[in-house]
């Protein structure tokens, strides 16, 4: 067996300290799996004094990860700081100047400068790892890099974010609004350090955009996601989603169309009877339309300190075996320009729920809005039953009715002329609430 592999980790808080501990808790088994064993050289934080529940005694520690980064005694630099810039980004480039493997779960970083550093990787001989940035401890990464090279991808979709994906379920199961829920998937360890990044859809985004470039073969492009996070979800529409067959996820979807690639995050109906409905609490799910395997799904644990540190290991591990892959998958000059479909071309079913004052006309008035945009309704409901049976819309005076339409398949720009209409008929209490439907066949 030739020399240690020598690693460095910069941040030590829920993926860190895990990491760590695995690391010296399963050296000897590692030293079996590949031509070096794994040596944890050096390690940074903000605080040196803080517990960590592992034992760093003879490890050097930096209090500053950018020269954890240059050091000469490291030969894999492990970010598991976070956040898009500062110290994150500083430390990654110093690393990769240096010729360093760079192992990283940053999502954010990687969906801002993810092309940029896949560039300065390969002019300097070296790559970036990031299989713990998408789907926590799932093996996504290397299935898209090198399961599937010979396919041609029309669909990636899943539930990315264990948080948002946990709070769905526990407000579905336990009629607690989401706020409650949030504090729990804080103290748990799966929500960002800024939790509107998971709840506002970014971190979901993030990872669709990585996803995105390894399916279709396009550059990184996360500005042009169509976002909308878990925030307006209400218990009302769980419950009409539960009575109409459905339950609502948090969904990226990426889809090749004839006009580019649409990359779309938004709560989305999907039938019950589907395996994604039955993905619950904090596991996530990845599935792939491809032309020569089908449909394939991929589930597991999405977020949490050991399920993280699982697959941030696995990449030291391949990079203790010598198993090196191009960071996107091929060069980074054969990327693609990524062509974005428009949102307004998206076709799909739609759920959309009104508070409309009880007035004589007003469901022939929204039918007509329907109708007048070409859009056919596969189900009216108005809500004598959902909700309001189950005690759940305490504010709503006794003059405002519910109204559940559910559509056939229409398009985007169909729905928002048909719900602009509704909205300024003047019959309306509060704003439309539209959820999108997917066809998961
Ligand atoms: P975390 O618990 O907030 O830990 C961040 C660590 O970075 C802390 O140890 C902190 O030091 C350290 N740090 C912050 N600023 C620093 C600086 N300027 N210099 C040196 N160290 C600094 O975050 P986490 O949950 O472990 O997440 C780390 C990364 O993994 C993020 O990119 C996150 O998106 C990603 N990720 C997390 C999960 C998850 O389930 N948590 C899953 C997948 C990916 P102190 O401890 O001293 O404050
Ligand atoms: N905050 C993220 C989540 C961590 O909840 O999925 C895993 O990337």
């Amino acid at each position: 067996m030739s020399d240690p592999l020598r690693l460095a980790v910069a941040g030590l808080g829920t993926v860190g300290a895990s990491l760590a501990r695995i690391i010296l808790e399963r050296s000897d088994t590692t030293a079996t799996l590949g031509k070096h064993s794994l040596k944890l050289q050096a390690v940074s934080a903000r605080d040196a004094t803080k517990d960590r529940g592992v034992d760093l005694a003879g490890i050097a520690w930096e209090n500053d990860p950018i020269a954890l980064a240059k050091r000469g005694d490291i030969d894999v630099f492990v970010e598991l700081i976070g956040g898009s810039d500062g110290p994150a980004l500083e430390s990654v480039e110093a690393a990769l100047r240096m010729g360093k493997s760079v192992v990283t779960a940053n999502k954010a970083l990687l969906a801002e400068h993810g092309n940029r550093l896949a560039r300065l990787a390969e002019e300097n001989g070296t790559e970036i790892a990031f299989e713990a940035a998408v789907a926590g401890g799932i093996p996504v990464i290397k299935t898209f890099r090198e399961g599937l090279t010979g396919n041609q991808i029309e669909r990636v979709f899943g539930i990315l974010n264990g948080t948002c994906n946990y709070i769905l379920t526990r407000m579905e199961d336990e009629g607690k609004p989401f706020e409650e829920i949030l504090k729990d998937a804080q103290d748990l360890g799966y929500a960002e350090a800024d939790p509107t990044f998971d709840i506002g859809g970014h971190d979901t985004a993030h990872k669709l955009a990585l996803l995105t470039c390894l399916a279709f073969g396009t550059e990184i492009s996360a500005d042009d996601i169509y976002l909308e996070g878990i925030e307006t979800v209400t218990l009302e529409d769980i419950r009409a989603a539960d009575e109409l067959g459905f339950r609502i996820k948090l969904l990226g979807v990426a889809q090749r169309t004839s006009t580019g690639v649409e990359q779309r995050v938004h709560p989305t109906m999907v039938p019950k009877s589907s395996p994604i409905a039955r993905v619950s609490g904090v596991t996530n799910a990845v599935a792939v339309d491809t032309d020569l395997l089908g449909q394939s799904m991929f589930i597991g644990p999405g977020a949490g300190g050991n399920a993280t540190a699982s697959a941030v290991f696995a990449d030291i591990t391949d990079l203790a075996r010598g198993d090196r892959v191009p960071t996107l998958g091929r060069n980074a000059e054969a990327l693609k320009p990524y062509t974005r479909a428009q949102m307004r071309a998206h076709e799909g079913g739609y759920y959309i729920r009104l508070a409309v004052k009880d007035e004589v006309g007003m469901f022939a008035r929204i039918a007509r809005a329907m109708a007048d945009a070409n859009i056919s309704l596969e189900s009216i409901v108005q809500e004598a039953s959902i909700g309001e049976r189950r005690g759940d819309r305490q504010s709503q005076p006794d003059d405002v009715k519910t109204i559940v339409l559910i559509t056939h398949q229409t398009t985007e720009a169909a729905i928002r002329k048909a719900v602009t209409v509704v909205e300024e008929d003047g019959g309306m209490v509060g704003a439309a609430q539209v959820i999108r439907i997917e066809r998961l066949d």
